[in-house]
């Protein structure tokens, strides 16, 4: 590991910082578009993905499927069709039916014929990891490229925390800043997730190919709450681990936990936090979170209720402190443009320059955004 410090941090180039929002989506890439649960058998569920509304469902053999979600006659949403047998999706305006591979099937009037152009895009999906991964890209799509979240595939009874998910009126950069820099714990999240002992933390970048870790250890810091129930539920200090770890655009597995001062990281306990942006447009993300307990101490076994309370605690977390701090960035770079044209780097950057770099050049090395 290299521990950057803040001399070591690049320069902003020529009318532009290090860290300052690419504009770009990437393409050639999963997205983690949702939780397996929340496509449901005979259903529609539409998102939006790099500004494009998509149709969800289920095969009848149960395997997902994805095609445009706006139908080509007059642009109805197709959430608001149904499924009807075959696997096709018949639009609930004139019902025109389409098949998974976007294919135009059926015109129930006159004559039947299907005019060139009735088609819709299908997009590659693969579910692993109890999420549905959406290839948006026109290269072939490698599922071995879909991040390792086998942490869900098993997890022990008691451990899992609910597969939670809210939008954000924000650029994903913001929100992947935002994770890659969890200095912000000391001061946003004060006393639930950090405190401003941790200020004093060293931050250690790795990289392995084109996957990204932060790090931070602190020592003998006062209890943080969430740590704090998991671990002895008696206030007093812990060191206070967390490794992030990120791929491209936004795929996050946070390592963190606590230990008695001095001891090591398997007399301790804490959580797998995974957080999965998709954007939906320029000023809109997808965000998923789940979690599941790691090294459950004999001390306080895991149920279902405290998994539950976890999760609670983290959506209270996500959107009431981090969505308004974000949302309220968005509003500013929206309004006040002229303002915001350069960044201040400062050492807590070292995380979001490196991301940012990896991500400018998969991005270079994409298909221009549509
Ligand atoms: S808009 Fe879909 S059939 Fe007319
Ligand atoms: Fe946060």
């Amino acid at each position: 590991m290299d521990t950057l410090e803040p001399q070591l941090m690049p320069g902003p180039a020529a009318g532009q910082t290090s860290v300052a929002p690419t504009g770009r989506f990437l393409r050639n890439t999963w997205y983690p578009i949702m939780w397996s649960s929340d496509l449901v058998a005979g259903e529609l569920a539409e998102r939006v993905a790099l500004e494009e509304p998509i149709v969800f469902f289920r095969r009848e053999d149960g395997t997902a499927a994805a095609i445009a979600g706006v139908c080509s006659h007059r642009f109805a949403p197709l959430r608001l069709g149904k499924l009807c047998g075959g696997d096709r999706v018949r639009c609930g305006y004139h019902g025109l039916e389409f098949d998974a591979t976007g294919a135009c099937v059926r015109n129930p009037y006159g004559d039947g014929r299907i005019p060139a152009g009735s088609s819709l895009r299908a997009y590659p999906i693969v579910e692993r990891h109890k999420i549905l991964w959406l290839w948006m890209g026109t290269r072939t799509p490698d599922p071995a490229a879909i991040p390792d979240f086998s942490i869900f595939d098993d997890p022990a009874p008691g451990t899992l925390t609910k597969f939670d998910a809210i939008t954000m009126a924000a650029n994903y950069e913001l929100i992947v800043d935002n994770l890659m820099d969890l200095s912000h714990t000391a001061f946003l999240h004060d006393g639930l997730l950090g405190n401003d002992s941790m200020t004093q933390s060293s931050i250690d970048i790795r990289q392995e190919g084109n996957t990204v870790y932060v790090a931070r250890y602190n020592h003998n810091v006062p209890a943080v709450k969430v740590y704090d129930l998991l671990f002895r539920q008696d206030g007093k200090p812990t060191d206070f681990w967390d490794t992030m770890r990120w791929d491209a655009p936004g795929c996050f597995l946070l390592d963190t936990g606590v230990h008695a001062p001095g001891a090591t990281k398997a007399e301790g306990t804490g959580i797998y936090a995974v957080h999965l942006l998709t954007p939906q447009t320029a000023t809109s993300t997808n965000y998923l979170f789940s979690a599941v307990r790691q090294n459950v101490q004999n001390g306080q076994p895991p149920t279902p209720e405290i998994a539950a309370k976890i999760g609670e605690l983290r959506r209270f977390i996500f959107q009431s402190q981090d969505t308004l701090m974000i949302e309220a960035q968005q509003d500013v770079l929206d309004r006040f443009p002229a303002n915001t044209r350069h960044a201040a780097l400062f050492s807590i950057d070292a995380g979001p320059a490196r991301y940012k770099r990896v991500l400018r050049a998969l991005l270079d090395a994409d298909e221009p955004t549509m």
